[in-house]
């Protein structure tokens, strides 16, 4: 960690302390991408046609509240139009759901390592992040972050299936969860990895939800499943309208583009497209897992589009050996955890390149 800048500017004493860390550039000669969750094919080409038509009307603002698609994606969740709020991905709607419960004096729960976003907002708005290790087998730790609850917390964010372990909740604990979190906490559910959750066998935590009395917010996202994440569509389900127009007040009047709303729309049309990434991503994530047992490593059970395991020992140097062979993949940006790593599921022929350049390796 490099010393913060001197500045002259007024920036917030805890935003002067933060680290700075941006997701890494992906150099245009890899072979493998495999190191952003990303989806490894393009968009449905239904999604394609919808962009193109939305950008020709380019010169018109996109509409404010993304009416239709609000619409839509309330009716697939059986929830009313008004408890769906839509994001500049789901990575905007963690952070308004930070923005609109969270400032200096109030503290957040939320598993360590995870999807950074959640300390990040949390942080940046001057409140505390409280990190709770994740359980052995990579799980949200629901009883030690239930604990972890404080008078001063006012969210708390569960990542279902976590990022970067890849495990999920049991459903018993998510029960739990629902039930416990007390009254004065929001429970916030990241579910960008739902589709390929809900694929194995998870429960619907929206079901669960609909019974609590407290609030609640799930998040999701268009990024993974319909791969679309260069056209950053997520969106918000919560539990009552009064958050819904807190989300509505603090966005941007703008956040969703004209084509980005045009795409989600069309991808809602095309959901064949989805179930058929899912299914393949489900086939080479078996393949993907056969692999690495063949080499002795264990990795942990995925309910999400990548996988993770315990290289043994620090991973900087096989991340860097693999690539300067162009097959892209992560550690777990986390000294605590420098030997884990961690491989998003990508084409057959990705499959076949990160397990053949892993077998260099050893
Ligand atoms: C757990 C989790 N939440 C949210 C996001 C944000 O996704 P997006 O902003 O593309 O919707 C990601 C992206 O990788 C993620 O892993």
């Amino acid at each position: 960690v490099t010393a913060a800048p001197e500045t002259r500017t007024p920036v917030k004493p805890w935003i002067a302390r933060m680290p700075l860390g941006m997701p890494p550039p992906t150099p245009p000669e890899a072979v493998a991408q495999l190191h952003l969750n990303e989806c490894p094919v393009p968009p449905s080409p239904k999604v394609v046609a919808a962009v193109a038509e939305a950008a020709a009307r380019g010169n018109r603002y996109p509409d404010a509240r993304a009416a239709r698609l609000s619409r839509a994606l309330a009716d697939r969740a059986g929830v009313p139009a008004d408890r769906v709020v839509v994001g500049n991905g789901s990575d905007e709607i963690l952070r308004l759901l930070a923005a609109v419960t969270l400032g200096p004096g109030d503290s957040a729960v939320m598993p360590t390592p995870t999807f950074p976003t959640y300390r990040v907002s949390t942080t940046a708005l001057g409140a505390e992040a409280i990190a709770v290790p994740l359980t052995p087998d990579g799980a949200n730790d629901v009883p030690a972050m239930l604990a972890a609850v404080r008078s001063d917390t006012r969210a708390l964010f569960v990542c279902q299936p976590n990022n970067p372990s890849g495990t999920p909740v049991p459903p018993a604990m998510l029960e739990r969860l629902v039930a416990e979190t007390p009254e004065h906490v929001l429970l916030v559910v990241d579910e960008a990895y739902y589709e390929f959750n809900v694929a194995d066998g998870a429960p619907e935590v929206l079901g669960l939800l609909a019974r609590r009395r407290a609030p609640w917010a799930v998040a999701r996202t268009f990024s993974k499943a319909y791969g679309m994440a260069g056209l950053r569509v997520g969106y918000a389900i919560v539990g009552e309208t009064a958050l819904a127009e807190a989300l509505l007040k603090v966005k941007q009047a703008f956040n969703v583009s004209s084509m980005a709303q045009a795409a989600a729309l069309a991808a809602l049309e095309d959901e064949a497209y989805a179930t058929s990434v899912v299914e393949a991503c489900r086939r080479e994530r078996e393949r993907l897992v056969e692999g690495l047992r063949r080499m002795q490593y264990r990795p942990l059970p995925s309910a999400a589009n990548f996988v993770s395991f315990d290289y043994g020992r620090p991973c900087g140097p096989l991340i860097a050996e693999l690539a300067s062979k162009g097959v892209m993949i992560r550690d777990w940006r986390d000294p605590a955890w420098e030997t884990w790593v961690r491989i998003t599921i990508g084409s057959a022929a990705e499959t076949d390149a990160v397990l053949a350049a892993l077998e260099a390796a050893r």
